[in-house]
């Protein structure tokens, strides 16, 4: 539709950035990023039109965003040149203008475009080689004091496509990050690259190359390279990532990684980071106090004998507290094994009866009804697995 509208309308149109590089390397993308040649609005405001999407147009930024019924989003930017040149200009001025437009990208994997016109690739710098050589490369010597937010952005891309960042490329990234730039980045830009990172799949690889490039300063003085840090970030993308029983939708991944990266801090010290002011009071209470509640967690439960106190008490803390107790223990403990267990089938078990009609059948109000709650759920799910008779009487002792 957009192909067809550009060339009805006159207007050159290209596809660019992430998604040009995700169609060559075949993996999927599903941001759509248009730049127009020209006003974007008129071309915006037709493309929603034909595609029964809704456009929301940012008039001083001349760049809008069209969502589509199924969820699906379309950038639209008009290319940043003079938005009036006169409608009989020359192509090589077209041509120029996008040009333009990419050379003021981060990296060369990022600065090609497909003509939406002609279906033509335009690789003005390399990108196509580059991702042949699996090379990150910046395009210019300035491109990181332009934009210091770019540092984390060549390590993504290098890590999340098992690429290098080139030599020269890295030298740059040195050298910006001793001039300590960032601190004049507003936080929201830094935590934004930040959280795109630690949302990434297997996060623990770019935190091991922030660690080794020494980016992870910009979050707190005090972190330097911890292995032991590593390990947990590793034990956490395990559970995340590798065990298939988690279908934690509301699940904040960067906050639970933070909570990990930031745990030899106090709560005080955390509350203050800048960078985190980005986020909600609750995630940053769970980023300062997460990881002592889960030590305080898996205490209760080794002192405790029975399934359905057990029970009672985890089910007294956010999964993300329980996520973290399983990445202090470990795989071969039984308190790593009962946590999983009741992520995985307790917590999803509804009980037969509900709160209320046990009272209506005689439990006294107050903490008697979650207590015989969670002796029914215990009671449901062993009979589920097939235990022996003789385990559910025992849960009632
Ligand atoms: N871009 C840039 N410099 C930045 C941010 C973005 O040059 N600091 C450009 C790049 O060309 C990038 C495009 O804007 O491809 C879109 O940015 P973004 O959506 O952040 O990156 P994607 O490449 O789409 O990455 P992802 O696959 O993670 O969405």
């Amino acid at each position: 539709a957009a192909s067809e509208l550009a060339l009805s309308r006159r207007q050159s149109v290209y596809l660019v950035g992430g998604i040009v590089r995700d169609l060559i390397l075949r993996t999927p993308n599903f941001d759509i990023d248009l730049v127009v040649e020209g006003d974007a609005q008129p071309f915006a405001n037709a493309l929603a039109e034909q595609l029964a999407g809704r456009l929301r147009f940012h008039e001083r930024f001349k760049t809008g965003v069209i969502i589509l019924p199924d969820g699906l989003r379309i950038d639209v930017a008009s290319s940043r040149n003079e938005y009036y040149e006169s409608p009989g200009a020359l192509p090589s001025v077209t041509v120029g203008s996008i040009k333009r437009d990419l050379y003021r990208r981060d990296f060369s994997i990022n600065a090609m475009a497909v003509s939406l016109n002609t279906f033509e690739l335009l690789d003005f710098f390399g990108g196509v080689q580059d991702i042949r050589d699996r090379k990150v490369r910046v395009l210019h010597n300035l491109s990181f004091i332009e934009d210091p937010t770019r540092m984390f952005r060549a390590v993504r891309f290098e890590q999340r496509y098992e690429f290098d960042i080139g030599d020269q490329t890295l030298k740059l990234l040195r050298r910006a990050r001793d001039l300590d730039l960032l601190q004049h980045i507003s936080s929201q830009r830094i935590y934004d690259e930040l959280r795109h990172m630690l949302n990434e799949e297997y996060p623990s690889r770019h935190i091991a190359r922030l660690f080794e490039l020494d980016l992870l300063r910009s979050l707190h003085s005090s972190m330097g390279f911890d292995r032991k840090t590593l390990e947990l970030v590793s034990s956490m993308e395990d559970l995340l990532v590798v065990s298939d029983f988690l279908r934690m939708e509301d699940l904040r991944r960067d906050v639970l990684y933070l909570a990990i990266l930031l745990r030899s801090l106090k709560p005080e010290q955390i509350i203050d980071i800048p960078l985190l002011q980005e986020l909600s009071r609750r995630d940053r209470q769970l980023i300062a106090l997460g990881f002592s509640r889960s030590a305080e967690l898996l205490q209760c439960i080794h002192s405790e004998g029975k399934l359905w106190r057990k029970l009672r008490l985890v089910s007294q803390y956010e999964n993300d507290i329980i996520l973290l107790a399983m990445v202090r223990s470990n795989s071969q403990q039984r308190s790593w094994h009962f946590l999983r267990d009741y992520l995985r089938s307790y917590a999803n078990t509804l009980p037969i009866l509900r709160g209320d009609e046990l009272i209506k059948m005689g439990v006294p109000e107050g903490p008697a009804v979650a207590d015989a709650l969670c002796m029914l759920q215990a009671y449901i799910v062993r009979r589920g697995n097939n235990r022996p008779d003789r385990d559910e009487e025992e849960l009632f002792v």
